[in-house]
């Protein structure tokens, strides 16, 4: 363990100190802790039960964790390889426990020495959670109640924390990580982890019941076109249509709910990009992850402590359109920004993508005219519905059902105006017929048997799109599962 490096971490010899006087054992019955080990790092370790949250238990914890950091050399830490690290602190853990004479079975034991190790290293109760590739949400409401989302269920997790102190910590960690703070001055955060995941953090007094942190995370693999098609999110026929309208230089607007597969779908329609085109991706948080060899990605920036330096989505924009785009690909649009991104698509950026939370196709337009109206542009709500009829080519809506499963619920074309509306066509759709046994629901995808005005512009862009696949029929039905 120690063959890679002569320096020691430890300050003073690795011998167990005498032991403390005695501590109330947080578990009665215990074994006698055996000599410390090298233990082999847990794979996968169980969350922590309820009688592990005892104060006696985070009592024991602090106490063993704050004898770590007096005993650590700092300035060796980051010399050294984390998993050699890791393997020296655990034992210099294991001996601490010792020293504390706390009478723990080997199972308590072993937890406790993971939880000082991911305190140390890592984010605390956070770590088992982000070790779980099953978990997509971890959504924090203070130290004492945490929900986590497991392949589309939302369920309340055993993982607790200490206090709103230890929480705030964990918080402090995860900012400081990417040169912000969140503190009274600024106590709305976005943040990302090391794995990439999208982190908001926002404290008292903002919270009232305590700091609350939301993280969404992105599995290890992304989620693709065949995992669409296996989760049942989508029938085959949609996207060969969805892909030659991407490939045909359509501009896209992706609709859907919170959480509701918008960024995941923004992602994989823009794998349809032909490589040959120089695209500028715009986010608040960078999730999306284009392949293509020609792109530029822009990221938002808030404002600094004394409030100034922000750059909104808005003016990263306004400057996209000075670098020569083919494309202009936006994370999602959610305020003055609107605008300009049916702007950018009207003159001739076509082919741009962008989301919007909205609840369907329909409440799309309602809430562009929103956003529009409320940016203070003062423009007469037919204007805002000429500019979107000539912008948007088709709208994409996803949702995320009852019980957890993620469709695309509708393709719809923009074909233009009539009067003072806007007139679309829906070209395909999700219909659901119920709620199955395990709560969740189902139904099928089905083409309506329309047509969409714009199928000759695809065939020209050499998309070779068969029409049986309008003709109306039942595309893929989810019942039996
Ligand atoms: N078709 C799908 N099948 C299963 N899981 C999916 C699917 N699409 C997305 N997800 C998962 O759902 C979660 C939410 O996805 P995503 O971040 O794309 O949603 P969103 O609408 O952009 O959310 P937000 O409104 O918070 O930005 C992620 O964990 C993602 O992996
Ligand atoms: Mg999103």
């Amino acid at each position: 363990m120690f063959g890679k490096s002569t320096q020691t971490l430890l300050k003073i010899p690795k011998t167990p100190p005498p032991p403390s006087p005695a501590t109330t054992p947080p578990t009665a019955g215990a074994a006698p802790a055996s000599p410390a080990q090298p233990a082999t790092p847990a794979a996968k370790r169980p969350e922590a039960s309820p009688n592990d949250q005892s104060e006696q238990w985070y009592d024991l914890k602090s106490r063993i964790h704050r004898k770590l950091v007096e005993q650590l050399d700092l300035t060796v830490l980051s010399q050294r390889n984390s998993q050699d690290v890791r393997d020296e602190v655990r034992v210099a853990v294991a001996n601490l426990c010792q020293a504390e004479n706390a009478l723990l079975n080997v199972n308590d034991r072993q937890k406790l020495i993971e939880e000082i190790l991911d305190e140390t290293f890592g984010l605390g109760p956070l770590e088992t959670l982000l070790t779980d590739p099953n978990i997509s949400d971890i959504l924090i409401n203070g130290p004492k109640q945490v929900y986590i989302e497991r392949k589309g269920k939302l369920q309340v997790s055993t993982v607790r924390f200490r206090d709103n102190g230890h929480l705030l910590h964990i918080i402090d960690k995860i900012c400081s990580s990417v040169g912000r703070r969140c503190d009274e001055v600024t106590p709305m955060v976005d943040a990302r982890l090391k794995d990439g995941s999208r982190v908001n953090a926002i404290i008292p007094p903002l919270a009232i019941d305590g700091p609350s942190l939301s993280i969404r995370r992105f599995g290890k693999d992304p989620i693709t076109w065949d995992d669409y098609i296996k989760f049942k999110s989508v029938a085959p026929e949609m996207v060969t249509f969805l892909k030659a309208c991407v490939h045909g230089a359509l501009n896209v607007l992706v609709v859907g709910g919170t959480g509701s597969g918008k960024t995941t779908l923004l992602n994989n329609l823009s794998t349809f990009i032909p490589d040959t085109d120089r695209i500028v991706t715009i986010e608040d948080a960078a999730e999306l992850q284009l392949r293509q060899p020609h792109v530029v990605r822009l990221e938002s920036r808030p404002p600094n402590i004394e409030g100034k330096g922000r750059i909104a989505i808005r003016d990263l924009l306004i400057n996209s359109l000075r670098m020569r785009p083919d494309r202009i690909v936006v994370g999602e649009c959610r305020g003055p920004e609107t605008l300009d991104m049916l702007q950018a698509m009207n003159t001739g950026h076509d082919g741009s993508m962008t989301t919007i939370h909205a609840n369907s196709t329909r409440d799309a337009m309602q809430r562009v005219e929103t956003m529009v109206m409320m940016a203070g542009f003062d423009l007469p709500v037919k204007a805002i519905r000429q500019q979107f009829a000539s912008a948007i080519h088709l709208l994409v809506n996803s949702a995320r059902l009852t019980g957890g499963p993620r469709k695309i619920m509708s393709i719809t074309e923009v074909q233009g105006m009539e009067g003072e509306a806007v007139t679309m066509q829906e070209i395909f759709k999700f219909e659901q017929l119920g709620i199955d046994a395990s709560g969740k629901a189902f139904g099928h995808f089905i083409a309506t048997g329309l047509r969409p005005a714009f199928l000759d512009r695809l065939n020209s862009h050499g998309s070779k799109i068969d029409p049986a696949i309008f003709e109306r029929r039942v595309l893929l039905t989810d019942k039996e599962e």
